[in-house]
């Protein structure tokens, strides 16, 4: 049985605040390939690392990130919500967590957040972004957004796109294949050992989330998914090398 990619979902969001660096930091020492983390986009355009839309779960503040400036954002500590060992965490840029994996040489998932709230040329801004910082082989961006997806192909084929989707899709290789994605990025539960090997059949690779249990990541490994998006990299590294 292979190996996966191991993505540490917002980081090692388990053991640190999701989307700080204390998180992804965490999930590197814990052995993950790479990182998983979710984009908006704030009122003055810059590209902003956080999973809702708004900053009230896991900030300090309150407020869409569309409506507050990259330095009302900056001002919020977004680490004494989860323990107060983390009380001046951060709310990260693209443009930092870009830094963080190229220093690190790591795999890198971007989520890009478009909808409910859309914004306005995400997908150009997060582009060009990666291609500045030469990571565009290491990257893979997914989306529950399809559209989006479809057009990040169009306007950059070279791009990897990962189709994110928790129903139970029939034949989701052929849909991929329609939308030029790479890979799909199923919730786990809808998935099976048929439709990982149809869609690597179909050279399309399989990188379920988000798999924190040991009952759940051994399933993933008999499935023989390609990556796991998990809260918990100690807990998947350990599955996939027993
Ligand atoms: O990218 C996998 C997973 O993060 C998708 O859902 O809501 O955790 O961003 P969510
Ligand atoms: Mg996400």
């Amino acid at each position: 049985m292979g190996n996966a990619i191991t993505y540490g979902h917002r980081g090692a969001s388990k053991y640190a605040p999701e989307n700080t660096f204390s998180s992804y930091i965490k999930a590197v020492e814990m052995g993950a390939d790479g990182i998983e983390i979710d984009v908006h986009k704030s009122k003055d355009g810059h590209l902003i690392v956080c999973h809702d839309e708004k900053v009230d779960r896991t900030t300090n503040g309150k407020g869409f990130i569309k409506d507050l400036s990259l330095k009302e954002i900056k001002a919020l500590d977004a680490g004494s919500w989860f323990s107060k060992d983390f009380i001046g965490e951060k709310v990260p840029l693209l443009e930092e967590v870009l830094e963080f994996v190229k220093k690190e040489d790591i795999l890198l998932n971007i989520e890009v957040k478009n909808g409910p709230i859309f914004y306005d040329k995400i997908e150009e801004d997060v582009i060009n972004v990666v291609k500045a910082y030469d990571l565009v082989e290491q990257t893979i961006i997914s989306s529950f957004n399809h559209y989006s997806l479809a057009y990040i192909k169009n306007i950059a084929k070279e791009f990897k796109t990962g189709i994110l989707y928790i129903a139970g899709m029939l034949e989701p290789w052929e849909y991929a294949k329609s939308v030029g994605a790479s890979a799909i990025h199923p919730l786990f539960l809808t998935i099976n050992k048929e439709v990982v090997k149809q869609c690597q059949q179909n050279g399309i690779k399989v990188n379920p989330f988000t798999v924190n249990g040991e009952e759940e990541l051994k399933l993933m490994k008999l499935f023989n998914v390609d990556g796991v998006i998990t809260d918990c990299p100690d807990i998947c590294k350990k599955i996939f090398h027993d």
